[in-house]
């Protein structure tokens, strides 16, 4: 830290990203990408995207893509704008819509970077134990006085809430903002979307990281109330209007538009969730119910710390935490089927080793 950097900020603990190594090729199991190159349409609007065009700004309403996306939810534009991943957007609703006086409320075991963005922008923070199975009790969500987000399905764990539930929870906290992260949600929950014309206090955030494997693009979509995307924008534009660039845009619409691709892959990668969920059974591990693109997983004598070192060693990459909870627990991201054939090999390797 240098003798200038903010006293504010003293204390800040920053997000730790899952490793992208370069040193060598790993299998990739530790960071929820996709294992799908992105489909054919994007591939097409890159190749012929006048590269001559990049010495132009992008388009800071990103017009195109807030169309496509609203007409695929049957919303209006105005319900939609765009953020540099759906951690963007997060960030900017977590300005926007807290306050010393609005803290930001969350479950205890969830997506490490709410914390994160609390700290840096000095709200505090109200984590919310969930119970022994790592399920939200609703009730403790009720009539808060903060802001509340919630990953549904949740991170690391992979458990969803129904709708129903999460209305509950809308209903029962009218004069706060719920912003639900809908990271994971096309692996198999349901979106609450359809509830955006229904309640002005709700905001969902997608993104294009996940289902539609454009991870490296960083695009993600907010979606709301025409005065709680307003409340977004304005944030947005004090800090970076011309947020997505001008490939991204062009990627983020193929893909939207390639519906029939993006239902494959999901397709593809919950037929490999059970596989890989059977398979890990039959080696000793407990899994919760997953509806996303991982699984998590503990086994029941070897420790996850060790198998973690194990499978590093042997080129495979999957996640872990030392908060205390989950400490016993692996995150692994879905592969392909080829990809998590192998996996299941070098574990059972691992597990006869240790
Ligand atoms: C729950 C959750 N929300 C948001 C994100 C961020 O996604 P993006 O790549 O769109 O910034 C992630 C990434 O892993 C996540 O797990």
């Amino acid at each position: 830290m240098s003798r200038f950097f903010s006293g504010e900020l003293n204390t800040l603990a920053p997000y730790t990203p899952g490793e992208q190594p370069q040193d060598k090729k790993y299998l990739k199991l530790n960071t929820n990408e996709s294992p799908f190159a992105p489909g054919n349409e994007v591939i097409k609007a890159l190749n012929t995207s006048q590269a001559e065009l990049l010495r132009l700004y992008p388009d800071p309403e990103c017009t195109m893509l807030r169309k496509a996306a609203a007409k695929r939810v049957s919303l209006n534009e105005e319900n939609v704008t765009a953020g540099n991943g759906s951690d963007e957007n997060l960030a900017f609703a977590i300005r926007a819509f807290c306050s010393k006086d609005k803290p930001l409320a969350f479950p205890d075991i969830t997506y490490g970077f709410y914390s994160v963005w609390a700290k840096l922008f000095e709200i505090p923070a109200r984590q919310i134990p969930l119970t022994d199975d790592f399920r939200i009790k609703i009730e403790d969500y009720f009539n808060l006085n903060c802001t509340i987000v919630i990953a549904n399905p949740n991170a690391p764990t992979g458990i969803s809430l129904s709708v129903d539930k999460i209305e509950k929870i809308i209903v029962n906290n009218p004069d706060g903002v719920i912003i639900v992260d809908e990271a994971y949600v096309d692996f198999g929950a349901q979106s609450c979307v359809p509830l955006i014309n229904k309640y002005d206090n709700l905001l969902v955030v997608q993104t294009f990281s996940k289902s539609r494997s454009l991870a490296g693009a960083r695009l993600g979509l907010a979606f709301g109330s025409k005065e709680l995307i307003a409340d977004i924008n304005r944030v947005r534009y004090s800090f970076n209007p011309y947020n997505i660039n001008r490939l991204t845009l062009l990627a983020g619409q193929a893909a939207l538009n390639d519906e029939e691709y993006f239902k494959y892959c999901i397709r593809e990668i919950c037929k490999t969730r059970e596989w890989t969920a059977n398979e890990l059974k039959k080696l000793g591990f407990t899994l919760t119910q997953s509806e996303t693109n991982f699984l998590f997983a503990k086994h029941g004598e070897k420790h996850s710390r060790d198998i973690y070192r194990f499978l590093r060693e042997k080129g495979v990459l999957v996640r872990r935490w030392d908060t205390p909870g989950i400490e016993d627990y692996l995150r692994i991201t879905v592969g392909t089927t080829e990809d998590m054939k192998k996996f299941i090999y070098i574990l059972k390797s691992c597990l006869e080793e240790l």
